[in-house]
């Protein structure tokens, strides 16, 4: 279903309600691929989506234009979810395809592109496509090497692909239609898809400080109106700002390990940290690392389980290494029952993410915590919110 974000300019989306797993990041709530077609003297289409949902898109593009008539399409994006349609709508309209030397490279891989017209744009790089101007933007690995922004210079749009997106299905198009609308969404996709590359988006946000900006519409969820200037301070709170707050993650065969977690808890809560506990088997990673994402500290603790953490601990920790939050003060914890080996393999992960360890006896226990570790333990906690880290 095509919407009017401005006179000529259209969301021609997919909504795709379903999806529950988006390369291991949960979506409870769907997702959007947000299309956008620009109509005039020229038309030019805005990323696709993917493959097998190319039907809803054509649809949504033939409410407002026969998509024989597509003239461009900015790819800004080669990753399929943004890119999955390109072949049948270049296809059907023999569109000249825009995109950075990269995304070249890659949709080549992709597709086969040997008939297709290319315009290669670089940063910065200004183009007038009809009646309308726009500026583009590369920003190279947020997330994938050939990512770019397109700025409407005319009606002050900032397609920003990617960055600043949620993975959020609703019948809503823009911020201001939902009630109450929490930056949590994407604040979740902030810490499951850019947190790598989260180095890379300051000087990107000093760019996006230059431009006026009227809307911002991202490649997934919904589009910023009302909270443009909120969002992107979100987003440099996100980069910058580490609060005074504790996440303790763990998994638990017989709670021990659970009772060491709670008891370290109390210790920092004691302390006034704002402090997070989660059960790994009873809480999807995707959530738990949205808040690990601005926390000072992470505690993680496993039972031993045949020489090792247990399965579940091991996603966990092989999730972490692959968003890499970084700067953290790290804890590993655990019991065991003849043989302590869940600790150290959780301090390997803390040592590859250059985390700061603080260690102690306290924090591996055989079997079942007495009252005595118990006592340690909440010591522990109220120690660790103690220590200057500077
Ligand atoms: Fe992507
Ligand atoms: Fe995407």
């Amino acid at each position: 279903m095509a919407v009017k974000l401005k006179e000529n300019i259209y969301w021609v989306g997919v909504v795709d309600w379903d999806i529950r797993d988006f390369h291991s990041h949960e979506t409870p709530f769907g997702t959007t691929y947000n299309s956008y077609l620009i109509t005039g003297e020229k038309n030019i289409l805005i990323d696709t989506c993917k493959e097998e949902l190319c039907s809803e898109l054509i649809f949504g593009i033939s409410e407002v234009i026969n998509p024989k008539k597509i003239d461009y399409i900015i790819a800004q994006h080669s990753e399929k979810d943004h890119s999955g349609c390109l072949e049948d709508i270049v296809k059907i309209s023999g569109a000249k395809v825009i995109t950075n030397e990269k995304g070249k490279e890659l949709l080549s891989i992709y597709y086969n592109t040997d008939n297709w017209e290319f315009i290669i744009v670089n940063d910065n790089t200004t183009l007038k496509l009809g009646d309308k101007s726009f500026k583009f933007i590369l920003t190279p690995m947020l997330h994938w090497p050939d990512n770019m922004m397109t700025y409407c210079i005319d009606d002050k749009i900032l397609f920003s692909n990617d960055a600043f997106g949620q993975h959020f299905a609703s019948s809503k198009r823009f911020d201001y239609e939902i009630k109450n609308y929490s930056f949590h969404y994407a604040k979740e996709y902030f810490a499951n898809i850019l947190m790598p590359y989260k180095s890379m988006v300051p000087d990107i946000i000093e760019k996006l400080k230059c431009l006026e900006l009227d809307m911002i519409a991202p490649a997934h969820g919904v589009i910023w109106c009302k909270y443009i200037n909120n969002i992107i301070k979100k987003y440099e709170d996100w980069i910058f700002n580490v609060k005074n707050k504790a996440v303790i993650v763990y998994d638990s065969m017989y709670g021990s390990t659970r009772i060491m977690a709670h008891s370290l808890a109390c210790g920092l809560m004691e302390r006034g940290v704002e402090t997070k506990v989660y059960d790994v088997s009873k809480t999807s990673i995707s959530k738990i690392v949205t808040d690990v994402l601005d926390c000072k500290y992470l505690l993680i603790g496993s039972p031993t389980m045949n020489r090792n953490v247990t399965p579940n601990i091991g996603k966990f920790l092989t999730y972490l290494m692959n968003i890499r939050p970084y700067d953290k003060i790290g804890v590993a914890f655990g019991s065991y029952g003849w043989v302590e080996c869940a600790v150290n393999k959780i301090k390997t992960v803390f040592l590859e993410l250059y985390y700061k360890i603080v260690e102690d006896k306290c924090l591996t226990i055989r079997l079942k915590p007495t009252t005595e570790d118990i006592k340690k333990l909440k010591e522990f906690g109220r120690k660790l919110a103690d220590i200057d880290y500077d």
